[in-house]
């Protein structure tokens, strides 16, 4: 057993070897650009049938020929033979225009508007810098039924980096559900109790993502033995009682919580270092880490719905047709994989994972 993951508790579902599952979806993925893009992009669409692109690109995709033509760039690296369609964001600055907004929605193609508080995560630099710049937009939005898609941190630097999503709810989320209360919001990559049971207690339009690092792992395992870059991502891991509040909403049947990896690939230099990037790169074993997960959970049966049914119903599609199946066959999750001219470290790389992916 590996020491990262906490210990199983009995399961439920002992008895499954097997487990098959709608071709789920990635409602929050990075994919990056270039030879980047096509290093990574083959990890998702093994699994994945279609993903919410993130637009953090360096200048980021913030205009809807730029989404269109990120798109195409995307579709062309997809490995022969592969099915994946690519769901488009737009990045919100302090410029976006109502009118770049409807023509986001007129394009098909557009499924969300990203805000990220300026300077609060990586390539985040043109992100909004004061909401009530962007009121307009927001606006608009919430006038079109096009979601918003948040990056849930405060950017003030008095505020602990572990109370950056609490102090984002309370300064700026809660308000401005308030001021515009048909607004569709999903927070991305939740990681406190509180932001769980915001959600939970917002209308029916609000939801959230949850990552594969923020179910299994608490912010121990960014020092266990020394420092480990490799499980440094924003928002930070957070403490045992924040990741079990996750795993309980994750398993727990709501339809406002769904699967959304936030995979973040950097290479391997720009993680080992002084200063080193945030963001996990768990797409070559996303899926099996939430089926670990869940099994600790002991809620296997509930991964289905998660991963392939609230977040397609939240954004109005229609759920895929085929299945993935996963086994229950130990193996080790690479160390190294090649990235670009250099390599990337995955997520829990060398642990041993009990499920893997056979087929789809
Ligand atoms: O850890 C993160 N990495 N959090 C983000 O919000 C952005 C992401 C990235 O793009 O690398
Ligand atoms: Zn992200």
């Amino acid at each position: 057993m590996c020491y990262l993951f906490a210990p199983r508790p009995p399961l439920t579902t002992a008895h499954m070897d097997t487990l098959t599952l709608t071709r789920p979806d990635d409602m929050h993925l990075h994919l990056r650009d270039g030879a980047e893009l096509a290093s990574v992009i083959g990890a998702s669409a093994r699994c994945f049938a279609r993903a919410i692109v993130m637009p953090n690109l360096r200048p980021p995709v913030a205009t809807v020929p730029q989404a269109l033509a990120y798109r195409e760039r995307i579709l062309r690296a997809v490995p022969e033979g592969i099915r994946f369609v690519p769901l488009m964001t737009l990045f919100l600055t302090d410029a976006t225009s109502p009118a770049e907004i409807r023509q986001a929605r007129d394009s098909g193609v557009v499924f969300g508007v990203k805000w990220y508080p300026a300077g609060a995560t990586t390539h985040s630099d043109p992100g909004v810098t004061d909401i009530a710049r962007v009121q307009a937009a927001l606006e608009t939005l919430a006038e079109i039924g096009m979601p918003l898609l948040v990056h849930g941190e405060v950017t003030d630097t008095d505020v602990d980096i572990f109370d950056r999503e609490a102090a984002f709810i309370e300064r700026l989320l809660a308000p401005l559900l308030q001021k515009l209360p048909a607004l569709r919001v999903v927070l991305e990559h939740v990681t406190t109790r509180d932001a769980v049971e915001f959600v939970r207690s917002a209308p029916a339009h609000v939801a959230a993502t949850i990552t594969p690092q923020h179910l299994l792992f608490n912010r121990d395992a960014m020092f266990r033995g020394g420092l480990r870059p490799h499980y440094y991502c924003l928002p930070v891991l957070k403490a045992e009682t924040h990741r079990r509040a996750l795993l309980e909403a994750a398993v727990g049947g709501s339809p406002k919580f769904f699967l959304g990896t936030d995979s973040a690939p950097h290479g391997r230099a720009a993680k080992e270092s002084a200063c080193g990037c945030a963001g996990c790169y768990s797409a070559p074993a996303a899926i099996e880490l939430y089926a670990q997960a869940f099994e600790q959970a002991g809620a296997l049966t509930r991964l289905d719905e998660f991963a392939g049914r609230f977040g397609a119903e939240f954004y109005g599609l229609p759920r895929n047709g085929e299945t993935i199946t996963l086994q229950r066959r130990e193996w080790l999750i690479p160390e190294s994989l090649p990235f670009a001219s250099g390599t990337i470290v995955p997520l829990a790389a060398g642990e041993k994972c009990p499920w893997k992916m056979t087929s789809s």
